[in-house]
């Protein structure tokens, strides 16, 4: 079914076919077109033009009233699969324990591993698609999914088990992260553990799109990632990396050395991460959400784009670090404590987000021929209102592949 949007005060995040990413100066560009009309042909964008154009009929047509039309969010790391909560760690946080104080009392990862076991695999769907939903209701039409909570052979299948259910129950593009180094399971040494998440490569791959490892302070060394990397390199994995969230760890460099498609966190990440990344294909991923709610440093956004690079962000959302995944919020987040401007970090959270998630050739941007992944506000909106009146609700409707969300 054709579907014509008319009356689109704002159209933003038109891209010429081939932009895979924007870079530096070019984050500065929304590709804004006011005045403005919008096809899709079922679940594509099929043209778009100035109201000065003549626009094509279509079956359906949406007056806008002078909303905005926009590409709806990326949101390229997501822990969403995971069983209850972890509440109890919410109020030990508040009296004053580090992540890293609550991880070493055998709470954070491994409270969640624990529950995880516990659920039924039908339980553990039901609660995580309902975070998916909550996701797209908020305007994400593609998300990553890792698994990394199951920490041993069974339980981190069952993982991507109901990962391979998410995505294909829902509309929004999911991509789908092997995390089984995001801590050492119970019953192991760090050793063992390393050998096992490698012994666990060539079923994951039946699954999975990238590799993922928690490569920082306490967790798995520059070496231990380089190992699992080298080892699922051959099974068409490439990386996404866990780096610099807790300390300098040498996470970008492994990262960038082995290809990543993206190196996340980067809280703890400078100069030096910025030569290593200077001139590769590797997105550097912010999560200014932990940053939020750890309260530990955020990204040194600006920096990174005055060096040339890009950036993007996303929502991080997982029980510990990061229980949201609003990506309005992250973006509000990416202004207000990053001080990126607000064209920046639609751009973040856009093309760039798409990147990350190795998706930026169908979703992300308005281009003809991509996925018809849209957020249509309610009128009078523009790009600085949304992450400066931050919590008003300005969503009419989202779009996943032409589908009403
Ligand atoms: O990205 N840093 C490692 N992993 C997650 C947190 C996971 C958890 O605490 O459950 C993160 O912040
Ligand atoms: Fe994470």
């Amino acid at each position: 079914m054709k579907r014509l949007f008319k009356n689109i005060g704002i159209l933003a995040g038109v891209a010429p076919a081939g932009v895979l990413r924007k870079q530096g100066a070019e984050m500065s560009d929304a590709g804004i077109i006011e005045d403005a009309w919008l096809l899709t042909d079922g679940s594509r964008i099929a043209a778009f033009g100035n109201a000065s154009v003549p626009c094509p009929d279509a079956g359906e047509t949406v007056d806008c009233e002078g909303g905005m039309l926009m590409p709806a969010f990326c949101d390229s790391h997501t822990h969403i699969v995971y069983a209850g909560s972890r509440d109890g760690e919410f109020l030990d946080k508040i009296n004053g324990l580090s992540y890293e104080q609550i991880a070493a009392r055998g709470g954070g990862i491994l409270n969640s591993s624990d529950l995880l076991h516990q659920t039924s695999e039908d339980d553990l769907y039901r609660q995580s698609v309902a975070r998916a939903r909550e996701m797209m209701a908020k305007g994400t039409a593609a998300m990553e999914i890792k698994s990394g909570y199951g920490l041993n052979p069974q339980d981190e299948l069952k993982m991507l088990r109901v990962i391979k259910r998410i995505r294909e129950s829902v509309p929004a593009l999911v991509r789908t992260t092997f995390l089984g180094a995001h801590a050492v399971g119970r019953g192991y040494t760090k050793e063992q553990y390393v050998q096992a998440v490698i012994d666990m490569l060539p079923q994951a791959a039946e699954y999975a799109d990238y590799v993922d490892v928690f490569c920082d302070e306490g967790f798995f060394t520059v070496s231990d990632t380089a190992r699992i990397l080298a080892a699922a390199a051959p099974l068409a994995l490439r990386p996404k990396i866990h780096a610099n969230e807790l300390a300098a760890s040498g996470g970008v460099q492994v990262g960038v050395a082995h290809g990543a498609l993206s190196v996340d966190h980067l809280e703890r990440a400078g100069e030096a991460e910025i030569e290593a990344l200077r001139g590769s294909a590797t997105m550097p991923t912010m999560l200014p959400g932990s940053s939020f709610f750890l309260g530990i440093p955020y990204a040194k956004a600006r920096e990174f784009i005055a060096a040339g690079l890009g950036i993007s962000l996303a929502s991080d959302y997982n029980p510990g670090s990061s229980p949201s995944g609003d990506m309005r919020f992250v973006m509000a987040l990416g202004c207000i404590k990053m001080r990126l401007t607000p064209a920046q970090a639609f751009n973040a959270v856009t093309i760039n987000g798409a990147y990350a998630m190795g998706v930026s050739d169908v979703t992300g941007s308005i281009t003809a021929g991509k996925r018809a992944d849209l957020i249509l506000t309610f009128p009078g909106w523009t790009l600085t209102k949304l992450p400066y009146t931050y919590q008003t609700p300005f969503i009419r409707q989202v779009f996943a592949a032409g589908e009403k969300i």
